[in-house]
């Protein structure tokens, strides 16, 4: 039997053909929608950008005061044997990038090509495939940060725009919700909270992050909050540090962030007992974890619906005939094939 690591990738394929080919979701839920991803939430520059690269291990995202992120960025990370470590954006599939500074240009540029150059935001997913050996398997969203207030240069409803974006992710059933607070902001304010309470009020696919621990004033701590005691959820919070934006300008890099933060947690008088369970790097295994228990629990629904997909696909094709050449037709009989590969791996699993 295949390992649990691999039961995540296979999802990750399957939600890649469901991009590349087209949902062929049919009526009700859709296949996508039935795959658990991590959506990460927080208002403008609680660290959601900084957050995500720690758990990739890589610098790839813009980043910048103001809205930096406009649109979503479906990021899968795909784990590979062997050394090379490269990415792949969907609206560019034969371009491999193994420059990452090259990546987040392209997130920059896609983003524009769209929006504009203007601080528009648009609902258009960007999706970028990471292949490497150093990640774990995962699906993530990166999402505009919630604002409050519109803007020069922008439309008074883009606060609720984005509001309403960030709701259609994270009110799926199927959605882990990574909400992110600063520690150096009130709790009770947190956007992210406060959006996470209404969509999902047990608590049960929320993961707290509080960032910017190092940024609090002398003489307070975030205890309550990293206990469980200021705002309960079912799984642990996670405190992180990333890297400051002097630490940015002065080029510090990932690893030896991620060095800092260890050091930070394990010196640390008020957070020392909590090291073994702080930090970017368990916040990456926890995820993983959590996603392998929950597309298990998944798996007779995720076969039930590639079973009707199937069936989907057989009577569309029977209708328009089956193909010859590559037209909408040939796309159709590859997802067709793909699903029924999916259905005997998926049931191999069950057994
Ligand atoms: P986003 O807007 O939520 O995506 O936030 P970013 O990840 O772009 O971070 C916004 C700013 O806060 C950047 O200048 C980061 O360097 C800084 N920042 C994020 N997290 C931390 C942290 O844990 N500690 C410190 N000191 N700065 C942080
Ligand atoms: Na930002
Ligand atoms: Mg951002």
């Amino acid at each position: 039997m295949a390992t649990m690591e691999s039961l995540i990738g296979l999802v990750n394929r399957i939600q890649r053909a469901c991009t590349v080919l087209g949902d062929h979701g049919g009526e009700g839920m859709s296949l996508w929608e039935a795959l658990p991803s991590v959506a990460v939430v927080g208002g403008q520059s609680s660290g959601k950008s900084s957050v995500l690269e720690s758990v990739v291990g890589r610098d790839f995202l813009p980043r910048g005061s103001g809205i930096v992120t406009r649109r979503p960025l479906v990021l899968q990370l795909h784990k590979i044997e062997g050394q090379s470590e490269y990415a792949e954006f969907l609206h560019a599939p034969k371009k491999r990038f193994s420059d990452f500074a090259a990546v987040r240009k392209e997130i920059a540029d896609e983003t524009d090509r769209i929006t504009g150059k203007s601080k528009q935001i648009s609902n258009i997913p960007i999706h970028l495939s990471i292949y490497s050996p150093n990640v774990v398997n995962l699906t993530l969203i990166d999402l505009p940060g919630l604002t409050k207030v519109a803007v020069e240069g922008q439309s008074e409803s883009i606060v609720e725009d984005i509001e309403m974006m960030v709701r259609s992710y994270v009110e799926k059933p199927n959605c882990i919700i990574l909400a992110i607070s600063p520690a150096n902001q009130d709790i009770a304010t947190s956007d992210a909270i406060k959006i996470a309470r209404e969509v999902d009020p047990t608590g049960e696919r929320t993961f707290g992050v509080l960032t910017k621990l190092d940024l609090m004033d002398k003489g307070t701590n975030a205890l309550d909050v990293l206990e469980g005691r200021a705002y309960r959820l079912q799984h642990p919070w996670v405190g992180i540090v990333n890297r400051s934006q002097a630490d940015i300008n002065k080029n510090v890099n990932m690893t030896s962030a991620r060095q800092k933060e260890i050091e930070y947690f394990e010196s640390s008088p008020e957070y020392g007992h909590l090291a073994h369970k702080m930090g970017s790097e368990y916040l990456a295994k926890l995820l993983s974890q959590h996603l392998e228990v929950v597309i298990r629990q998944r798996i007779p629904s995720i076969i039930a619906l590639i079973n009707k997909t199937i069936d989907e696909l057989n009577a569309e094709l029977d209708r328009i005939g089956r193909p010859i050449g590559v037209d909408g037709g040939a796309q159709l009989y590859t997802i067709l094939q793909m699903c029924r590969a999916f259905d005997r791996i998926f049931k191999e699993h069950l057994d």
